[in-house]
């Protein structure tokens, strides 16, 4: 592509991002459509590790493809951080024997803030073969380590057989999770939550990585390096939102019209509550909100559905061992430790 046609077409992508932008109140305040900022590998993405071997990208720069064998993972990272945005990609996950991989789509500011870092996650955790795989979001800021807020899901579909969007909204009022744009999970910022809600910019990342201590069954199935390499493949990443240097974030950037966009973005519709709802009644098996037996009282952040309460009291808390499962930041590539380590089911 010359450099002329892809001005132009950023031109007409920038105008029909922002026409979306300005239809969806017109809409009720919603949005079905992702804005469509796919941004090629080389015009927004740096290798993080893996080599040419782990890290494949296609012919037309717009997808990649992760390899895990027993030598490495592979990832990479957005070159720039943005104060705020969204952030997503279609990806399709290992298939088969999938037991300790974990991959990780997250945003984190952990290489610029070590001991005060934000995070927002979504990490995929293997299963054996033919179980479903499973997954966790969670979120820290300012170095919220010790408060961890992980929820767990299966899915309503084989993530390995085909590609589905995950998308991260980090707006200054709100974080919503979503997959193929049913929100899944929802944070509106309150006043008590402080500095745990992420505030300073924020790079994307995508990892796969052996995780065999810990992503299945608490670490009770190890990866098997028999079924490698195990490939996830990730296409049309979309970074939508404003540029800014961490350091002199005051100083460089005036994100005031970005930020205001990105708050247009809802996933209000009843159409979509509807889905979340269902979804969190039928797929999701733990939440920090319900584990009264590690938060006597839930985190500020946190809205009680009673149908949730009751059916996480009637099946109980997830039988959680206490061991603390810290992870080197060598090991799980700038994920955050996880401090609880969650038992699922087999
Ligand atoms: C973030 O944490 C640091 C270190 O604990 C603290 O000094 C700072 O005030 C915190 N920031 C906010 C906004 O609370």
């Amino acid at each position: 592509m010359n450099d002329h046609f892809r001005t132009s077409l950023s031109k007409t992508t920038l105008c029909i991002s922002l026409l979306l932008l300005l239809l969806q109140p017109l809409a009720g305040g919603t949005t079905t459509a992702t804005p469509p900022r796919i941004v090629s590998f080389q015009k927004g993405f740096t290798q993080l590790f893996g080599g040419d071997t782990n890290l494949r990208r296609s012919g037309d720069d717009n997808t990649v493809h992760l390899h895990l064998n027993q030598y490495t993972g592979a990832g990479f990272r957005s070159s720039d951080m943005y104060n705020h945005g969204l952030f997503s990609a279609r990806i399709k996950l290992p298939s088969d024997y999938t037991a300790g991989i974990v991959v990780a789509f997250y945003t984190s500011n952990g290489d610029v803030f070590e001991k005060t870092h934000d995070e927002l996650d979504f990490e995929f955790l293997g299963n054996i073969k033919g179980k479903p795989w499973r997954f966790q979001t969670n979120l820290y800021g300012n170095g919220s380590t010790s408060r961890g807020r992980e929820e767990r899901y299966t899915l309503w579909f084989d993530p390995s057989k085909a590609y589905h969007r995950y998308t991260i909204l980090w707006t200054s009022s709100k974080i919503i999770f979503s997959i193929d744009n049913i929100p899944i999970r929802e944070i509106l910022r309150t006043t008590e939550m402080g500095a745990d809600f992420p505030s300073k910019p924020m790079a994307l990342y995508a990892t796969i990585w052996d995780a065999s201590n810990w992503a299945t069954n608490g670490g009770k199935y190890k990866v098997n390096y028999k079924y490698a390499p195990f490939v996830t493949e990730m296409t049309d990443l979309v970074l939508h939102g404003c540029i800014s240097n961490p350091i002199e974030q005051l100083s460089t950037s005036d994100c005031t019209e970005t930020n205001k966009q990105l708050e247009t973005i809802h996933y209000n519709t009843i159409k979509q509550r509807t889905a979340m709802r269902k979804f969190r009644e039928k797929y999701m098996y733990y939440s920090y909100c319900y584990d009264t037996l590690r938060y006597s009282v839930p985190p500020p952040e946190c809205v009680i559905d009673p149908v949730l309460r009751q059916r996480f009291k009637e099946t109980g808390r997830p039988d959680f061992s206490r061991r603390h499962h810290r992870r080197s930041r060598k090991r799980n590539h700038g994920l955050s430790n996880q401090v609880y380590e969650i038992q699922d089911e087999d």
